[in-house]
């Protein structure tokens, strides 16, 4: 693998990479990294609900379940009569399923009785016919005021029954996983920022080591009077990572903190969403990020960021040399949010939800500003149209993108790209036949 850490490589606070300044400085949008623009379906899959965080039902080793014939997703949802802006204070978790990849059904709220007074994201693992659900707990439940407490709980019992079409069925049992330490980990009494994190456990199985991991979005705390970033502690209260616990029995309901895998401190405040797809022997690390998280200074968009190593605990360099991935066009900067990559046949689709369309504004801030009608009539709150990732070494590109909620089954074969399609009309006009290189 070709390094291009470019940046001064500081190691992290704490963690074993950083994203570093000199690299989130280089932060643009190139052709191979802005998405279409994306407009409202034609019809809304599932009106009742407003969708956005979601993750795929997905095995072991990583690759999407088919259960019976069924792809199962979840998603944080909100009645689709809430005002967005709401929605993250009443978010519960549903589940869907689809038998085509196309068509998803609702297949109705996950718990009766989880932890927290609302749930955010987290990830799905089906483990010999049992269904686990990790989650975010926000807020203490039975507190009267909201609260951004956030916990990281597991949840074991769920099987598919499909015996009369498909059901997610408990009895559920919901186990507190992790809580921020303190030392590796920022608790919400250390925080300086506007935002605090400790939240969206990922699962992952190391295919290398059969090692089990548990990834999570979180922030490093950074002593009062510290010398990094020169000591400024506007840029340390930017303090974004990618935590990290193991199991060391592989058990998914019990887990060790370990040190971060990636920090942001002086770069960005929320590393959300973290996940890994690994492809050629390569661990291809992902969060999502906002544009009103980066510190002082810098420049980023909402996006896709992603990281590359060798290993999983090591060096990750930023993917196109400042970590941009995927992120929405100029003249859209809000209408996709919560980016999630997972392998299929050689390619990395992306999907994500439809967020705020027809808004051009210069922050996220500014929707508040517009009449209700306008915020409901601007949000899509459901998903958004997959997008094909080339990914080779440290170099990613958009390739093509495919329908709304479009998440191919196993072995699906996907349409030819455009490119592909140019390749093919050139061959044909030369009447030469084979490959012909676009060179
Ligand atoms: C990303 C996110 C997640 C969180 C959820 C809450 O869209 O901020 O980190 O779990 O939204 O709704």
């Amino acid at each position: 693998m070709d390094d291009h850490s470019l940046g001064d490589g500081a190691p992290g606070f704490r963690a074993r990479a950083g994203w570093t300044r000199e690299q989130a400085a280089r932060i643009e949008r190139t052709d191979e990294t802005v998405g279409p623009i994306v407009y409202p379906p034609e019809s809304d899959q599932i009106p009742h609900l407003h969708i956005w965080d979601t993750w795929f039902l997905r095995n072991r080793d990583g690759t999407l379940a088919e259960v019976d014939g069924y792809r199962v997703c979840f998603s944080l949802t909100a009645p689709s009569d809430l005002l967005p802006g709401k929605r993250h204070d009443v978010a519960s978790v549903r589940c869907f399923y689809s038998a085509d990849g196309r068509n998803w059904h609702d297949g109705g709220p996950v718990f009766e009785d989880a932890l927290g007074q609302r749930q955010w994201a987290g990830s799905a693992l089906y483990d010999d016919g049992s269904v686990y659900l990790f989650y975010t707990a926000a807020g203490e439940e039975g507190a009267e005021d909201l609260t951004y407490s956030q916990r990281i709980v597991g949840a074991g019992g769920g099987t598919v029954d499909t015996s009369e079409g498909f059901a997610l069925r408990g009895p559920w049992t919901h186990h507190e996983l992790l809580r921020p330490d303190g030392d590796r980990y920022e608790r919400e009494d250390q925080s300086r920022a506007m935002i605090y994190t400790f939240r969206d456990p990922w699962f992952f199985e190391d295919p290398q080591t059969g090692e089990t991991w548990l990834l999570f979005e979180a922030n490093s705390p950074v002593p009062e009077g510290s010398d990094v970033c020169d000591g400024d502690a506007a840029q340390q209260g930017y303090n974004g990572s990618v935590g990290i616990a193991r199991s060391p029995t592989g058990d998914p309901l019990s887990w060790e903190l370990e040190d971060p895998l990636l920090d942001a401190v002086g770069v960005n405040q929320e590393l959300e969403r973290p996940h890994i797809v690994y492809k050629d022997d390569l661990y291809y690390l992902f969060v999502s990020s906002h544009l009103h998280t980066f510190a002082p200074g810098l420049e980023g968009y909402d996006a896709l960021y992603g990281f590359v190593a060798e290993e999983l605990r090591g060096d990750y360099v930023p993917l196109n040399e400042s970590g941009l991935v995927v992120t929405n066009p100029e003249n859209a900067p809000f209408q996709s949010y919560s980016w999630m990559a997972f392998p299929h046949d050689d390619e990395v689709l992306v999907q994500s939800f439809f967020n705020y369309f027809d808004f051009a504004g210069e922050t996220l801030d500014e929707i508040a500003h517009l009449p209700e009608s306008e915020q409901m009539r601007r949000f899509g709150g459901t998903l958004g149209p997959t997008l094909r990732l080339d990914v080779q070494g440290t170099e990613t590109r958009i390739i093509g993108k495919l329908g709304h909620w479009h998440v191919p089954m196993a072995g699906e074969e996907l349409p030819p790209t455009e490119r592909e399609l140019i390749r093919r009309a050139r061959t044909d006009e030369d009447g030469r036949g084979g490959y012909v290189s676009e060179d």
